[in-house]
């Protein structure tokens, strides 16, 4: 069936996360609209407001109002949540808190070592249960700045420092591997912070006052427009528009893979919104090549990996995605996920040393395992539906996490 529609979606889940952190610690009252409206921004929220944050959400509004944070009573409980972990150890270290994080299962299984280790440098005192959560950070002591070399691509613990040095006595730098989305460093050069970024240097000033408040719509989350995006790829003669949705280049490496793969697409109204790209984007439907995907541009398209993999399954060809060893620290063990369920589906994938192999063929119906992952969920049902026009699923609950709406865009797409 052919699908013609335009959508509008929730928030950017990153960019959600870190306008309630930074608005929580400005001097004044921020106002946030089209707030990522899913499970995981809500586990930042509580945590923050168990912190003493001032955090109204009032229907389409969330007026937060900047205060100076205290120790939580208690453990501060992340739920699923990656970035409320590894963002809020950084947040709260900078306002010299003592408290413990936790997690629900998957988040307790993702490695913490990768903050532990420079945060840890900068001064806190941190226990954990042998770099799991849950993790009990002591930053009452001054914190020192600190120079850190990346050893893995990961804008939950760049940012995670960065946000520790607003903190520190002396100015803080980090080094990337790979540029990974910079969020944190927009955001915060914003609302008045000293942030320098040169190539993929980072450097941050201590806070010498306060945060400026922020009045911020947050544009449509490419990652979740993805997987509407392929639906509307995989079905014969159809196309697309995604509304207002975020376009930094850190994010939609995806649309470069759409491109080498054969789908035309159209940018219109482009803008900006506090420092972040953002603009109408059309994706129009036609058969898929099959491609090669380099390493360096891996960070740009992480949480889209599954979704690509579904669409290299209809491709022509054997799709390759190279050094995607960081697949295996997500929600799930989203490198397995995705090799099982594509094998489920009747089509061969693999790994080889660390990358992916898909090779395209002829799906046959299969139930989507989700292993409780949003972005595993979401991107079989997808093969599914584009395959069969139906499916089955062991968990769909586990979508609430990133994007609650996801079944009515669907219908919408499908009406
Ligand atoms: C995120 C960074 C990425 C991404 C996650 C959100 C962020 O994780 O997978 O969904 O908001 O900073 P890593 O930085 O660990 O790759």
């Amino acid at each position: 069936m052919a699908i013609n529609t335009t959508i509008s979606l929730p928030g950017d889940k990153s960019i959600s996360h870190r306008a309630v952190m930074l608005a929580s610690i400005a001097n004044g009252v921020s106002e946030i609209t089209n707030l990522n409206d899913g499970k995981d921004v809500q586990s930042t929220i509580q945590a923050l407001r168990a912190c003493g944050a001032s955090i109204d959400q009032n229907g389409e509004k969330v007026v937060i109002t900047g205060t100076e944070l205290r120790n939580p009573d208690e453990p501060v409980d992340c739920g699923n949540s990656g970035t409320s972990a590894r963002l809020l150890s950084g947040l709260l270290s900078s306002q010299r808190l003592q408290f413990s994080l936790t997690g629900d299962a998957s988040l307790s299984a993702r490695p913490m070592n990768r903050i532990i280790v420079p945060l840890t440098e900068m001064g806190c005192s941190i226990e954990s249960n042998d770099g799991l959560l849950p993790l009990t950070i002591d930053a009452s002591n001054p914190l020192n700045g600190i120079n850190y070399k990346m050893p893995v691509a990961s804008a939950q613990v760049k940012s995670s420092i960065l946000l520790a040095g607003l903190g520190a006595e002396s100015s803080s730098n980090v080094s990337e591997l790979n540029s990974s989305r910079d969020h944190t460093e927009i955001m915060l050069q914003n609302m008045g912070a000293t942030v320098l970024v040169n190539d993929n240097d980072i450097r941050v000033e201590p806070l010498s006052s306060p945060l400026t408040p922020i009045d911020l719509e947050i544009p449509s989350d490419p990652s979740s427009a993805s997987f509407f995006i392929a639906l509307a790829i995989l079905s014969k003669d159809s196309k697309i528009i995604v509304r207002n949705m975020l376009l930094n280049p850190t994010r939609i490496g995806f649309m470069n893979v759409l491109e080498k793969i054969n789908i035309q697409t159209n940018i219109s109204n482009q803008h900006y919104i506090h420092g972040e790209l953002c603009g109408d984007v059309e994706f129009i439907s036609s058969p898929i090549n099959s491609f090669e995907v380099p390493a360096y541009i891996i960070p740009s398209i992480i949480d889209e990996i599954p979704i690509l993999a579904v669409l290299a399954a209809f491709g022509e060809g054997k799709t390759i995605f190279n050094r995607v060893e960081e697949l295996q620290f997500k929600e799930s063990n989203r490198l397995q996920a995705i090799i099982d369920n594509l094998k489920n589906f009747g089509i061969n994938a693999y790994k080889e040393d660390n990358s992916l192999i898909v090779e395209g063929g002829h799906p046959t119906m299969a139930t989507v395992q989700s292993f409780d992952d949003h972005r595993i969920a979401m991107a079989f049902i997808v093969l599914s539906i584009a395959a069969f026009g139906e499916y089955e699923i062991d968990n769909k609950e586990c979508i609430n996490i990133s994007l609650p709406g996801f079944f009515n865009t669907i219908e919408v797409m499908l009406s």
